[in-house]
């Protein structure tokens, strides 16, 4: 089975919730036999902007024009994160609420693969159809208000956002484990992360289980 790690987070485990997520589910898969793990570290890859210099790139390689430094970049990069998801069963989301939404970096991945004819399609009729049905979406984020509530939920635009993107428009599965309210908190806030990293470690145990694809 391959997993695809997508970390979108480059704070220290040390300081970060979602990256001590990332380094927990890590430290369960690496070693599980029949897991093929790969990390696609956001903050590392270089991830040029999704905006004008995309589709200028796509014009100049239909005429077969010179590609600007920038337009080669871009190009490149989508690519690679394309390529990345194609080859996962299982991808897993390591990320914070940053502003009540995701990071930058993270933004920029879904903008790369969130392409029609590749994520999803249209029927003749009109129809959005997914085209990611047969792969498993896990996010893995924290937030240190509690966003959980039916007042706050609305505001949450950063897990409520991926599992609009993977789940609700490329049709993947979608399980997830929040961590939240540990800033809000604070006298509780060791329990909660506590009690969150082990359902990291559940949901890590939980692959090697059952193959997605079986
Ligand atoms: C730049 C930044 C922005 C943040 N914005 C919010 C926010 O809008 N709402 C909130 O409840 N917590 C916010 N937090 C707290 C994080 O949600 C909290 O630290 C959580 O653990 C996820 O981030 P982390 O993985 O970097 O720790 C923010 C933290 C940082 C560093």
């Amino acid at each position: 089975m391959n997993i695809l790690v997508v970390k979108a987070n480059n704070r220290p485990a040390s300081e970060a919730v979602s990256s001590k997520m990332y380094e927990t589910f890590m430290e369960e898969v690496k070693d599980v036999k029949g897991l093929n793990v790969t990390t696609f570290d956001v903050f590392a890859e270089d991830m040029p902007y999704f905006g004008q210099d995309l589709f200028n790139a796509f014009g100049k390689m239909q005429n077969a024009e010179e590609l600007s430094d920038v337009e080669k970049r871009i190009l490149a990069a989508k690519q690679k994160a394309m390529d990345a998801l194609t080859a996962a069963d299982v991808v897993v989301f390591a990320f914070p609420l940053w502003n009540l939404t995701i990071p930058a970096k993270l933004q920029t991945f879904v903008d790369y693969t969130y392409q029609a004819g590749y994520a999803f399609k249209y029927s003749p009729e009109g129809q959005m159809i997914s085209l990611m049905p047969e792969k498993k979406a896990i996010l893995l984020s924290a937030r240190g208000g509690v966003y959980s509530t039916p007042e706050a939920a609305p505001m949450e635009m950063a897990a409520t956002y991926m599992r609009n993107v993977f789940g609700g428009v490329f049709g993947m599965s979608v399980e997830e484990v929040i961590i939240e309210g540990h800033n809000a908190m604070p006298d509780k806030a060791e329990q909660i992360i506590a009690e969150g990293l082990v359902k990291v470690t559940e949901i890590a145990k939980s692959l090697s289980a059952e193959p997605v694809n079986a």
